[in-house]
């Protein structure tokens, strides 16, 4: 049977900076589109009113939208509706429900700090708001996996599972969705997917900036907890999970959480924690706190696919670039038939953002008479536009009640026990300069396949 569509969204939040920054902008594109018919409600604690609502869609769509669409803003303007008041407080969400009016399959989206999650819940469930509904619940999901146990609990004490949608917004990204695409829909790539061919990956997602005055949520949360337990994780099971028998929901959510299940917990001698200079200075951050903003890593894949081969994880916060890149290195011919001493194996490079590409990174003949050859990089795709927003096409989907972009809590609770280990780590992390790699001591940690891949620029593209 296909799910009934959401007939209202709500969203928890509606002041703060996730809406600011993310959920305007999806929600203009939205109506822009055509997708979006039905009553906004937004939800916050700020003692606003609607106009002043208006006033901050307004400002978040120039500030971080793409600017305003005449028509669409309006229409926009024309479904939003605003309720102020306390979480904790029965009469804030008896008010929902009069603001829900006739409403009644509402899509209540939790843009709020994960601590608030249970009682929001539990008072959806109370003033019946939840009747008929479905959660879409924003990551971080839990702090460390007694958690996230905790917080499936209360969420399946209102909400059954398949009206449960825990958001991880890179699932939601086209190039990471064409990772599955590219590897499952070319027959040269499974053949050579394995540890037979394959000998390292290394995963980076670099940022150049900061904490942009998120120093407070950051202090709590670290890079372990804010990117690599769930954004960098999802992209591993991308990477290697096998391929599932169809693309349903549940097939892939299947696979997906199988190969998570089989990475082993980190060894806190394979994880470098890093702090970039200054980060004690930022507002929010205790004088003396030990967060990581850099985190490096190798993962084991205990399965008969991956065993022996490493996966090596990086992220981090005032890096040289911002940019998220997967290399995949397969093994050096083995002998060269010409004597050549080859550099660097074959590969494949994933850019999957800022920008986009997928590229190969073949040997050939250097013109002349000695059998020598150089490297070449062969682009499959590069400058593919996302013609849709991960969070639109996430909220959309949620609203359809289609929960293939979105985290099982099997998946969820893998990736908390991946990295466990590391979580409650007391050594200091090492310092590094903003605008560096992180430290030196996660370079010597690459114990096996050299230093790390460092992305590069893309170079500006030729006019046709
Ligand atoms: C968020 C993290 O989940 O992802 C941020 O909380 C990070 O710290 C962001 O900057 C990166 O997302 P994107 O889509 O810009 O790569």
């Amino acid at each position: 049977m296909t799910p009934t569509s959401s007939d209202a969204l709500i969203f928890f939040g509606a002041t703060g900076d996730l809406a600011h920054k993310k959920i305007f902008p999806a929600l203009q594109a939205m109506v822009k589109r055509g997708h979006l018919d039905v009553p906004v409600i937004g939800v916050a604690k700020a003692g606003w009113n609607l106009e002043q609502l208006r006033a901050r869609a307004r400002d978040s769509l120039e500030t971080h939208g793409g600017g305003v669409d005449g028509p669409a803003f309006d229409k926009l303007c024309s479904l939003l509706r605003y309720v102020d008041g306390d979480y904790r407080d029965p009469a804030t969400f008896d008010r929902l429900r009069r603001a829900l009016g006739a409403a009644e399959r509402p899509l209540h989206y939790l843009a709020i700090p994960p601590s608030l999650f249970s009682t929001v819940v539990e008072q959806l469930g109370r003033s019946g708001c939840a009747r008929g509904g479905r959660v879409v619940a924003e990551k971080p999901f839990g702090h460390d996996l007694a958690s996230a146990q905790a917080l499936n609990r209360s969420l399946l004490a209102v909400f059954p599972e398949q009206a449960v949608f825990r958001i991880d917004h890179y699932l939601g990204k086209e190039p990471v969705q064409n990772l599955l695409y590219f590897r499952f829909s070319n027959s040269f790539f499974e053949p050579i997917w394995n540890r037979d061919h394959v000998d390292s990956v290394q995963i980076t997602m670099a940022e150049s900036f900061g904490v942009e005055g998120r120093g407070s949520f950051y202090d709590q949360t670290g890079a372990v907890r804010d990117v690599i337990e769930n954004h960098l994780l999802q992209v591993t099971a991308c990477l290697a999970m096998n391929a599932p028998s169809s693309g349903r929901t549940e097939t892939l959510r299947d696979e997906k959480a199988r190969l998570l299940a089989a990475i082993k917990p980190l060894d806190p001698d394979s994880v470098v924690r890093g702090q970039f200079r200054g980060y004690r200075n930022e507002p929010g951050v205790a004088a003396d706190s030990r967060i990581e903003t850099f985190a490096a890593m190798k993962l084991q894949i205990d399965n008969s696919r991956w065993e022996g081969v490493p996966f090596y994880i990086r992220a981090g916060k005032c890096l040289p670039m911002t940019c998220t890149e997967v290399l995949v290195v397969f093994k050096p011919p083995a002998s060269s038939a010409f004597g050549e001493r080859i550099a660097r194996p074959n590969y494949v490079r994933f850019r999957l953002g800022p920008d986009v590409a997928i590229a190969l990174g073949v040997r050939t003949k250097t013109p002349g008479k000695d059998m020598v050859g150089h490297e070449v990089e062969l682009l499959a795709a590069q400058g593919i536009r996302d013609e849709m927003d991960a969070y639109e096409r996430l909220l959309g989907d949620a609203m359809k009640g289609d929960g293939t972009l979105f985290a099982r809590e099997d998946a969820v609770e893998a990736e908390w026990r991946i990295v466990g280990p590391i979580l409650s780590s007391t050594t200091p992390p090492h310092e590094y300069q903003p605008g560096t790699w992180g430290p030196a001591e996660a370079d010597r940690r690459m114990d096996r396949s050299g230093p790390w891949h460092k992305p590069q620029p893309t170079p500006p593209r030729r006019p046709p």
